[in-house]
């Protein structure tokens, strides 16, 4: 049995790059993911790998259907001119980009536009913006509107962690989900393109999205309403807020923490229900979430030690979707496990500090998922690591 916490950063004797974060993961890039040149995800790690670099300006390319029509494209745009590969201005900000522009670039068999790297926030603005439509437009196939959620959903947790405190940043959270919730309503298929989109790598913005859209998986096959799923998953999305209080020198600590520092790691609830409580935004389920998602069954969780029924049945949702995400993504200590080889240890190592009746579900939704993405090739490498219920 793990002598740590699983969704913890640091583990005695190891440690966790927390803090060493990518930047999001574009449809045709991939982040830059070198720790010791990582940006600081309170920061925002806005932009993707630049396709180019043009007299110090960096460019990323976006495809030119992510482009909604008659609408107000707050970012410049650029093209790329055969000749030289040099990059063109093509529109200046905050202008419509109508029918005939597009009409007009296909004709021109442009499929990317590019954006200078410094745009990036803007354009993901602009995509969360847009979510709602985007996801009720049946001419996108659906693993892309699982990317663009996915994306919206990571960058608005780095704005977050940046500017905890802002009002504005928790409604957005609020629309996020709500669109989030809607698009998980359409069918399971959705659930595992979004699970296909989930980062492997552990960084706290990428996991609250990946608890969140986990957690209101399972809550949707427990039986939870539309609004029970809409105020669970802005807990879950925000339950790791306090940790935009933790010092950094903590979280990105390389070396084991001492006592005094562990300490520090485990207020982070109390720091996050403070924050929420200052802005004054969401509801009470939300604060729960948020306060309760480490505590235990068996009384030997923190902050309050709270014994099983006094544990919020949310919060026993947001625990398990919590230590399943942690132990299926990398640390500098282990590699990710699979989705059986998780669901076992946690029955084998800390079955009694979950709920058991929302634990067998997560079973039954994992072991669905796995078969649906084909999972089944990795897990047969060794057929000790299939699961078995129990
Ligand atoms: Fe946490």
């Amino acid at each position: 049995m793990p002598k740590h916490d699983p969704t913890c950063s640091h583990v005695e004797g190891l440690t966790y790059r927390e803090g060493a974060c990518g930047p999001v993961v574009m449809s045709d890039t991939r982040p830059n993911e070198t720790p010791d040149s990582a940006p600081d995800e309170r920061q925002g790690a806005a932009g993707a790998r630049p396709a180019g670099d043009a007299g110090g300006v960096s460019y990323i390319p976006i495809p030119l259907d992510r482009l909604r029509v008659d609408t107000v494209t707050n970012f410049r745009l650029y093209l790329k001119s055969g000749a030289g590969g040099k990059y063109v201005l093509y529109r200046e900000r905050d202008l419509v980009f109508g029918d005939r522009h597009k009409e007009k670039l296909q004709r021109s068999k442009v499929r990317n536009v590019f954006i200078p790297t410094e745009d990036h926030r803007e354009y993901m603005r602009y995509l969360e913006s847009q979510l709602s439509n985007i996801i009720s437009d049946a001419s996108i196939p659906e693993l892309e509107k699982a990317r663009i959620v996915y994306e919206c959903s990571t960058q608005l947790v780095q704005d977050i962690l940046e500017k905890p405190w802002l009002r504005e940043n928790i409604r957005r959270a609020q629309d996020v989900v709500q669109n989030t919730v809607t698009h998980l309503l359409k069918g399971t298929g959705q659930f595992t393109s979004l699970l296909n989109m989930m980062s492997v790598d552990y960084y706290t913005y990428t996991h609250s999205v990946n608890v969140c859209v986990l957690g209101i998986a399972l809550a949707q096959k427990l039986g939870l309403s539309v609004h029970e799923l809409n105020q669970l998953g802005t807990g879950l999305l925000l339950h790791d807020i306090g940790k935009a209080e933790i010092p950094l020198d903590v979280l990105r600590k390389q070396t084991p923490l001492t006592a005094e520092e562990w300490e520090i790691i485990r207020m982070h609830p109390e720091r996050g229900l403070e924050i929420l409580e200052g802005t004054g935004e969401v509801d009470e389920i939300c604060r729960v979430v948020v306060i309760q998602h480490h505590e235990k069954c068996t009384g030997r969780g923190y902050p309050h030690g709270l014994a099983a029924d006094e544990i919020h049945y949310f919060a026993k949702i947001a625990a398990i979707a919590d230590v399943f995400d942690a132990l299926s993504t990398d640390r500098p200590y282990k590699n990710a496990l699979n989705t059986f080889a998780s669901l076992r240890l946690m029955q084998e190592t800390m079955r009694e500090d979950f709920d058991e009746k929302i634990f067998r579900e997560l079973i039954v939704l994992m072991s669905g998922q796995a078969t649906a993405m084909e999972d089944a090739a990795s897990e047969s490498e060794g057929s000790d690591d299939r699961w078995e219920a129990a």
